[in-house]
This record gives C-alpha cells, sequence and structure tokens, in this order.
C-alpha cells in the first residue's frame, strides 16, 4: 500500500524554528548550500521509525541549540501520511528539554515507536554508510538490521531485547555469577537471537533474488554472504526452535570462556555480512568510492523495491542524502526513474540544482538556506 508524507511539520528540530513542508506525497529534492539544513530535513523524517534516527544522535543534541547551550529544547516532527486512500496524523519528539524518551503520537493517541511502521517506513542511505564496506562489522549488521526492519517491524524490538540480555550477561559473568540467573539471561539471547538471525537470513535470500531480477540496471550488483554462525544456521534451512536450542547450550557452554575474555565471543550479535560486486568479482572494500556507493544504493533499492509490492504492509519512503552527486549522469537518471517506476516517495538531497534537472516537473523541488525552505517548482 502506498504510504507518503502529504505535510511535514518541524518545530524546535536541529536548526529549524519552525518549517512545513506539503509535498502532498510527491518526492522531494532538496537543494542548497552547506548548513542549509538538508540533511537536519531528512533526519526529521527519519525518527519517523524506532531509533535514534540516521545520525545516530542523542535525543538532547536534536532539539535547537543556542551555540554554547548544553542541552537542546524541547521538539517536534509531525506530519499527515497519506496511506493507500487513508489519512493519518502522526508526530513524535521531546515534550520536555531534559526527557529521555521520545514521545510518539498515531492520530493524537500516545504510541509506541514500532507502531509507525503501521503507517510509514523510513530507509535511509546518509554518506556515513560511504564507508560502509571499510567499516567494522557492527555497522554491517545495524545496516543489514535496518534494511530486516523495513520489512519486518518487529526486528528492532529483538534487537534491543537481545542487546539488554547480552550486556547483563556481560555484567553478571564479570561478578558473582548466578547460574540461574545466567540461564535466564541467555534463555532471552537465545530466543531473541534466534530471530534475530532468522531475519536477517529471510531478507538476505530476499535481497538475492530481488537483486537477480536487478540485471539491467546500472548499477552495480551485490552478491550478499551472511558469515556468522547463527545467520548461516537460519538460512540452511534450521527453525527458530532448533537455533534457540542450539544458541542457547553455546552460550551456557561458553560462559567461562566468555568471563576471561570480557565479552561474548558467540552469538548473532558477532555476524557479518560479506559483499562482493558480481560484475567485478571482487570484494566491495576493493571497488572505486563511487562504486561501492552504486553497491550499497542497489541494495537499498532492492529492499525498497521488493517492499514497493506488499500489499498489506506500507511501501518505504527513501530518505537519499546526497546521493545523486556521487553517481554519473545515468546512474542517476536511472535513479530518478527508479523511483518514479516503483511509485515511491524520496527525498532527495545535493548542494546543486543542476543535479536534479532530470527530476523537475516530476518532483518537488524546495530550495534551502539558512533553515528556510523555499519551494521552486
Ligand atoms: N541542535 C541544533 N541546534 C541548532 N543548530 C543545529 C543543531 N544541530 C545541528 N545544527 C545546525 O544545523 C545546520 C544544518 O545542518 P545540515 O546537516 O542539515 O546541513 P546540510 O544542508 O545537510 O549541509 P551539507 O550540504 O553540508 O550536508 C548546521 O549548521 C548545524 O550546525
Ligand atoms: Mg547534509
Amino acid at each position: 500500500m502506498r504510504s507518503a508524507i502529504s505535510e511535514l511539520r518541524l518545530t524546535e528540530f536541529r536548526a529549524y524554528t519552525q518549517a512545513r513542508l506539503a509535498p502532498e506525497g510527491r518526492s522531494v529534492f532538496l537543494f542548497g548550500p552547506n548548513g542549509a539544513g538538508k540533511t537536519n530535513l531528512l533526519e526529521a523524517l527519519s525518527f519517523f521509525s524506532p531509533g535514534r534516527g540516521l545520525r545516530g544522535s542523542a535525543l538532547a543534541e536534536v532539539g535547537r541549540r543556542a551555540p554554547g547551550e548544553p542541552v537542546g529544547r524541547a521538539w517536534a516532527v509531525s506530519a499527515d501520511v497519506i496511506l493507500g486512500d487513508h489519512r493519518a496524523r502522526i508526530g513524535t519528539g521531546l515534550e520536555g528539554a531534559g526527557d529521555l524518551r521520545r514521545r510518539v503520537r498515531i492520530e493524537g493517541e500516545t504510541a509506541a515507536p514500532s507502531d509507525l511502521a503501521e503507517l510509514l517506513r523510513p530507509m535511509w542511505l546518509t554518506p556515513a554508510q560511504d564507508r560502509l564496506f571499510l567499516d567494522p562489522p557492527s555497522e554491517r549488521r545495524r545496516f543489514l538490521d535496518r534494511l530486516v526492519l523495513a520489512a519486518e517491524p518487529g526486528h528492532g524490538a529483538w534487537a534491543s531485547d537481545y542487546e539488554k540480555a547480552l550486556r547483563e550477561r556481560g555484567r553478571l559473568l564479570a561478578e558473582q555469577p548466578d547460574p540461574a540467573w545466567l540461564s535466564a539471561l541467555e534463555a532471552r539471547m537465545a530466543k531473541a537471537g534466534a530471530r534475530l538471525a532468522t531475519g536477517r537470513a529471510d531478507t538476505v535470500e530476499a535481497l538475492r533474488t530481488e537483486i537477480a531480477l536487478r540485471e539491467s540496471r546500472p548499477f552495480p550488483r551485490a552478491r550478499l554472504v551472511l558469515t556468522g554462525a547463527w545467520e548461516r544456521m537460519a538460512g540452511e534451512g534450521a527453525d527458530l526452535v532448533q537455533i534457540e536450542s542450539a544458541l542457547a547450550d553455546a552460550l551456557a557452554q561458553g560462559r567461562a570462556r566468555d568471563a576471561a575474555a570480557g565479552r561474548a565471543l558467540e552469538g548473532p550479535h558477532r555476524g557479518d555480512l560479506a559483499v562482493f560486486d558480481i560484475d567485478k568479482d571482487r570484494p566491495a572494500a576493493e571497488c572505486s568510492t563511487g562504486e561501492q556507493k552504486a553497491l550499497v544504493l542497489n541494495l537499498v533499492l532492492a529492499q525498497a523495491a521488493r517492499l514497493s509490492r506488499a500489499e498489506s504492509a506500507p511501501t518505504p519512503i527513501l530518505l537519499l542524502d546526497e546521493v545523486a552527486a556521487h553517481l554519473d549522469p545515468i546512474r542517476r537518471a536511472a535513479l530518478f526513474d527508479e523511483i518514479e517506476a516503483l511509485a515511491l516517495q524520496a527525498f532527495l538531497t545535493g548542494t546543486d540544482e543542476q543535479l536534479f534537472e532530470a527530476l523537475k516537473g516530476r518532483a518537488m523541488g524546495v530550495h534551502a538556506e539558512a533553515s528556510r525552505l523555499t519551494v521552486r517548482d
């Protein structure tokens, strides 16, 4: 079901005092100088999903701050969403400057961040992901988990449950371990971990199929390999019960080793996603900067294309920060055509209006300068 933003409103968000943009479901390209507020606007949209948004920032950093002010003000981002032929009003932010938790409202009612997935599913690509293949495995896990989350909103809760139990087990192992308590924590890790590994394996499998369909696109295609033991087990057809019990056993057996190492040496928090460029037959890390960028983009587009066909779930909205600037003109045109063909709403940024020449008349052009937005179409 097509999901898109009809109107967006920002209050005290980053450098924006107040801003409003009404794309009415159309795609948007934002251009303007460095520091104009382009990424900030995408970040605001990324808060319509669980977590810390596309910058992974602490919530107190996000509210508008004058130079020298230690904490930001209370902030809000709200939007009218079009979902099929239904409209809904959503909002998120901090009600008080010192609040530790982000509030979410749907149609004026308090909701959980994960409830937003019933209406809107933001997916993003930012310059921070330019180094994805050179970064440590944790960054690729986070990237993959975000792709899974766009399809499976429950994935985020399993991920945080796993992390919490993992940290608690680590603390317990460092102190005076109580075996019954350890077993309880390991059971929680095994339950959440089995679902994490299975979610990743299922998404990678679906992405492989989707990437194979994308042969004619001018983006480099990725071969994906999950290297973690638990993801491999899921990929080879083991069911949740089998993975859960094998993981619980492995954790119980690894207690002394993990206590000595000061961290858990086994589990889905150790898995990695290896990516190879199919056409070049090279690991992604050995490709050029532009090629790496196009590889990641192709992964995001493959997932978006897959989800654009979902009938019962909202289709994703794409937040593509500075993506156009890194693509050659052929790939840039292919990106614009694909967004249009998939009928997805995308928000694209770039410093130069020229980059979006081919989008004029097909998307809403917005000039950003000093956190002021002017529609230019
Ligand atoms: N909490 C905050 N309060 C006030 N201003 C902030 C806050 N956080 C960030 N800013 C400011 O917001 C401005 C706009 O940042 P943004 O990242 O959106 O720029 P941009 O248009 O994406 O620029 P670039 O082209 O360089 O990527 C920056 O000058 C930054 O200092
Ligand atoms: Mg930016």
